[in-house]
């Protein structure tokens, strides 16, 4: 099956058909061989937020852009806005085809006319045989992720210039709905960034002429040759590059994934899924999963998305270490004392307990959001920006870790609460949640890896929902300036000394670096300082959201920011033994009331590890923390490393 898959040109592999259908090499060549643009958008995050916004492409393109030009799919192939500008301008909306109709004139839902066709042949010539186009189709069309993050990312890539001259949407579901209804479901949450709201009634009104629907069950093949059709409409004729986007439950993405292999390849272009976490639920069924989608589809039409790898600041960590002297040097075991990957939510599971309580947060966060971080964080310098290079460097790391320890872990579930006056629920008050419910809504976690740079330096994650705040932060903290000549102006508390650097993810994005200096003045106070790079001070535009980011890697063939089997493989090994162990122990979270700071466990196993936040916080836990270090110590010494310097 797999070779089967590995034969069909372009298009999804066909498996049980026996038939591999005939494509141009070229087209397969344009998804499986194609050289990977990480240069290219390792320096479009540099340069600008959204450098594919239109303007900017019509400047003479910097030497960089010049290798997505060659490829010919480039982001250089942006929306002709002139063309939306004026069709904008004279009060006409541009079908899917790009031909301008009064406005409310069109009737939605309807293919366009033959006549349609002839005026758009007339507005752009025919045809060429090699024009390009690209139709993304939302599998799941009516669920929340879609409607709260797909389209809208969609629609922000429009208004951006970032889709291709030519496009279509289409939404497919189970339940019945024209065109109209689809749009407006979605009109409700597309929204303009705020310095680009002119026209923006209009520039949605563009997008919507583009996006259609298409009802049909999951794993009806008929069904997604009925869309074949449609989309074929639609396509007019021009070399259709399709993207098929599951946000579906993984139990159904192998049979969306045969259906519409069988049913809607492209015939002349690529063919991609994106498919959306959970990718099984431990090693085996994730396994499993990977077998069952790569009947139908090539490793490489297969973009498994963490949605945290498309995020801002995780995008800039790569660019921050490897491209500025000041930290690469310090970036191991020699100055880092810890690490910790933070991820917390100010509410509860709201409606999706049902999907929740069958995960859990470590499943959930810890597995593909935190240790993708993780990964990009740890990893050796790649050989280059290209895909393949990166994930070969993050896939090291995760090879290279230990298997979690139960005593390295802390869970926690969130309890009722009330506090001014309001009531908080418990998690397990969520109807769809069963009574008895031990699924962590927290954990913290201890963990290793066992490589030259890192070795004995704790990675500590933490990630919980109802917690008493919202944010995402990695936290990097050095060891002690050796000899310091300032000690004493320290105190006892040396840990206040040490250099912190901070890189706040979300929300308010931030990096900064804690560091000491002096109070001006005659004395000698020192004091200590934040060297702050403060988004919203140093840039004016807002910053995309990551699934704007990945869909447009998707669109361009990009997968660095994707996870390949092997990376995902070798996640599930880190874990998989933990979940079993507390699973089959079932071993009760301890429980922390709604909108606090989590278990005190989570505290003493930070104390543990070195973490000075949980220093001397009060006597108890001070006391635990001296003990433990010195069981550290010992573990140092047995281990044949030197401890952290105290
Ligand atoms: C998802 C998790 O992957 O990420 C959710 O399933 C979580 O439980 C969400 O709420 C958080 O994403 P963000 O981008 O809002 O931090």
């Amino acid at each position: 099956m797999a070779a089967m898959a590995a034969a069909a040109a372009g298009g999804m592999a066909v498996a049980g058909s026996g038939q591999v259908p005939a494509m141009p090499a070229s087209s397969w060549l344009g998804s499986g061989t194609r050289k990977s643009l990480g240069a290219l958008r390792g320096f479009r995050a540099a340069s600008s937020a959204s450098s594919c916004s239109g303007s900017e492409l019509r400047r003479a393109p910097p030497a960089q852009f010049v290798r997505s030009q060659e490829n010919g799919r480039g982001r250089t192939r942006a929306l002709d806005t002139s063309t939306a500008a004026s069709a904008a301008a004279s009060g006409t909306l541009l079908s899917s085809d790009g031909v301008g109709s009064p406005v409310g004139t069109k009737k939605t839902g309807e293919a366009p006319s033959e006549t349609l066709h002839q005026e758009f042949k007339d507005l752009i010539g025919d045809v060429t045989d090699n024009e390009e186009t690209v139709s993304i189709t939302v599998v799941g069309a009516s669920g929340d992720l879609a409607k709260k993050k797909i389209f809208p990312a969609l629609f922000a890539l429009f208004y951006e210039g970032c889709l291709p001259k030519h496009f279509t949407i289409f939404g497919f579901a189970r339940s019945k709905m024209t065109d109209e209804q689809l749009r407006e479901m979605i009109s409700g949450t597309l929204t303009c960034r705020i310095d680009q709201r002119e026209n923006c009634g209009d520039k949605i009104g563009n997008f919507l002429q583009r996006c259609f629907y298409h009802a049909g069950q999951y794993s009806s093949e008929d069904n997604f040759r009925q869309l074949d059709t449609e989309l074929k409409k639609h396509e007019g004729g021009r070399v259709a590059n399709r993207l098929f986007y599951l946000s579906i439950p993984p139990n159904i993405f192998v049979d969306v994934a045969r259906s519409a292999s069988r049913g809607s390849s492209s015939s002349r272009g690529w063919t991609r899924v994106i498919v959306e976490k959970p990718f099984g639920r431990d090693s085996e069924s994730s396994a499993e999963l990977t077998r069952g989608l790569k009947q139908y589809l090539t490793e490489e039409q297969i973009y498994r998305i963490d949605h945290y790898l498309g995020k801002e600041l995780v995008e800039n960590l790569s660019i921050l270490r490897f491209s500025n002297l000041v930290f690469e040097p310090l970036w191991s075991r020699q100055y880092i004392r810890n690490v910790q990957l933070i991820f917390s939510e100010d509410f509860g599971t709201e409606g999706r307990g049902g999907y929740f309580d069958n995960y859990g947060i470590i499943r959930d966060i810890m597995q593909n959001h935190l240790l993708q971080i993780l990964a990009l964080f740890a990893m050796e310098p790649p050989v280059s920006l290209d895909a393949e290079d990166i994930r070969n460097e993050k896939v090291k790391v995760l090879r290279s870790m230990r298997p979690l320890h139960i005593e390295d872990v802390v869970i926690g579930q969130y309890k009722g609460h009330r506090r001014g006056g309001v009531n908080y629920p418990a998690y397990t008050d969520d109807k769809t949640v069963p009574n008895n419910s031990i699924t962590p809504t927290f954990a913290a976690a201890a963990l290793f890896i066992d490589n030259a740079r890192w070795d004995g330096v704790p990675f500590l994650m933490k990630a919980g929902k109802a917690l008493h705040r919202k944010g995402a932060e990695i936290r990097v903290q050095f060891r002690h300036v050796p000899g310091n000549l300032y000690k004493r102006s320290f105190g006892t508390d040396l840990d206040q000394a040490t250099n912190e650097l901070v890189i706040r993810v979300q929300p308010d994005e931030a990096i900064y670096l804690k560091i000491n200096n002096k109070v001006p003045g005659l004395g000698m106070r020192l004091d200590r300082s934040n060297l702050n790079l403060h988004y919203a001070d140093r840039y004016s535009h807002e910053i995309p959201d990551a699934y704007e980011r990945l869909l447009l890697d998707a669109i361009e063939g990009e997968r660095r920011l994707f996870i390949r089997s092997d990376e995902l493989d070798a996640a599930w090994a880190l874990f998989t033994p933990l979940l079993k162990e507390l699973e089959d122990k079932r071993v009760a979270p301890e429980l922390y009331p709604y909108g606090s700071r989590g278990p005190v466990g989570a505290h003493y196993l930070a104390a543990k590890h070195h973490v000075s936040k949980c220093r001397i916080t009060h006597r108890g836990l001070f006391q635990v923390e001296q003990s433990l270090q010195l069981q550290d110590t010992e573990q140092f010494f047995k281990a044949g490393l030197q401890p952290p310097p105290e």
